[in-house]
């Protein structure tokens, strides 16, 4: 079928295989032209179709020759359906990895679920035997929690008071006024049992016991906290909860995989344009003026540039990981820096619709949001005709 966007506010309905094909191809180069890491062999990521899950995923493979199990929740293309991004993401990096000799299985499920854990430590014990890397990507609106049968869902909601800033649509580039409502108590709560610790700790508990991790295993999960201008929805709101409970969660498990001397860590990472991240209200904005500054300056990283950098210069430097005063490694330290905020911080002063493409790169951050589905690409032809249903090979 001939396959095009059909966007409805912060989504898009529809996925392209050959750009999808495309977005997977061009990360495996970048990492390949980074030359060789000495990092981990046996990886297991969960979250690892789209985002970082998906670049740590191709780090493990095609920078250190792992063989990679990746967890993910995606839909399946069908007859006149497209699947989702990650379906086809996933198609194409099994692809890529069988035809360099890298083993590359995956499971499409619920990774919040006992059953998913369970298929995927069966997995391990017949086909790798242990894993020393377990990446904790996931990004999800809800969470069933397997022993209650709860659902939660998570929230993205200022806590205590109302906050008012300006957003973009950034379909439109329309720059208006927000407001957000503060939370519940149960909303914090709610979150914090989605974007939480909870999982990944049930994950390493569940894999420590099955005794597939192997001597000196690392496990890492992503946070992030950003500027002052988004403090109040972002880090100091219900999702910045949550992000506390992860970042703790990961002295938690530090503590259990002593035995193992294994460790545990967050990775802090940068603002990024991924299916997540876009439906935050306030941050799009933020992310266009900072696409704006960091490329000016030649500091402009997507997901493929940030996690080649966590494991070449962070997790498999040859020494100590480095470390902030909380424990926790830093990639968002370009975004972060003081000349970069402070010129993001201007810029929003002055953010208005007449303005933002000139001042922001509003181009850039729309077409990494097409990019996500596989739209855009140069050198891909939109107007052929395409099959729209893909296997992954290595669906278990
Ligand atoms: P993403 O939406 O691109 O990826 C999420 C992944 O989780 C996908 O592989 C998806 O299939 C999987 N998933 C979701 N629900 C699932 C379920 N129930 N079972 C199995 N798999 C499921 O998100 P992302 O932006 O790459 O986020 C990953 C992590 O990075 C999150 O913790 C996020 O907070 C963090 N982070 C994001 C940014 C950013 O700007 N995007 C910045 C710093 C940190
Ligand atoms: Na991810």
């Amino acid at each position: 079928m001939i396959i095009v966007p059909k966007v409805r506010g912060f989504i898009c309905l529809t996925s392209h295989p050959e750009g999808c094909a495309q977005n997977v191809v061009n990360q495996i180069n970048y990492v390949k032209s980074k030359g060789a890491i000495d990092g981990p062999k046996k990886v297991l990521v969960i979250g690892a179709s789209t985002g970082f899950g998906l670049a740590s995923r191709i780090t493990s493979a095609f920078g250190a020759g792992a063989a990679t199990i990746g967890v993910y929740f995606e839909k399946p293309s069908a007859e006149g359906k497209p699947g989702s991004p990650g379906w086809y993401n996933t198609a194409a990096f099994e692809t890529e990895a069988g035809k360099a000799g890298l083993y590359a299985k995956s499971i499409n499920g619920d990774a919040f679920s006992n059953e998913i854990k369970q298929k995927t430590i069966d997995l391990i014990k017949s086909d790798l035997g242990e894993v020393d890397l377990i990446i904790y990507s996931l990004a999800s609106p809800r969470r069933t929690h397997p022993v209650t049968g709860v659902v939660h869902n998570s929230v993205l909601k200022p806590i205590g008071q109302k906050f008012s800033n300006k957003t973009v649509d950034f379909h439109t580039g329309v720059v208006s006024e927000v407001a957000i409502e503060p939370c519940t108590e149960a909303d914090i709560e709610n979150t914090i049992a989605v974007m939480g610790g909870e999982d990944w700790e049930m994950w390493i508990d569940a894999l420590k016991a099955a005794g597939v991790l192997a001597e000196g295993a690392t496990t890492v999960a992503y946070s992030y906290i950003g500027p002052l201008l988004t403090e109040p929805v972002y880090r100091k709101g219900t999702i910045g909860m949550a992000k506390n409970h992860l970042e703790q969660t990961a002295f938690t498990i530090d503590e259990k995989l002593k035995d193992l001397k294994g460790h545990a860590y967050v990775s802090v990472n940068k603002a990024l344009v991924t299916q997540a991240s876009s439906a935050i209200p306030v941050i799009p904005l933020y992310i266009s003026l900072l696409y704006k500054v960091m490329k000016a300056k030649g500091l402009h990283e997507g997901c493929i540039e940030q996690m080649q950098r966590l494991f070449a210069t962070r997790l498999y430097n040859g020494g100590a990981v480095p470390l902030d005063d909380k424990g926790r490694i830093r990639v968002d330290d370009w975004e972060m820096q003081e000349d970069v905020q402070a010129e993001v911080a201007a810029l929003w002063e002055q953010a208005t619709t007449e303005n933002l493409s000139a001042i922001g790169d509003l181009a850039g951050y729309r077409n990494d949001f097409f990019n996500l589905f596989g739209f855009e690409f140069p050198g891909i032809d939109y107007e052929k005709d395409v099959n729209e249903v893909v296997n992954v090979p290595g669906l278990v």
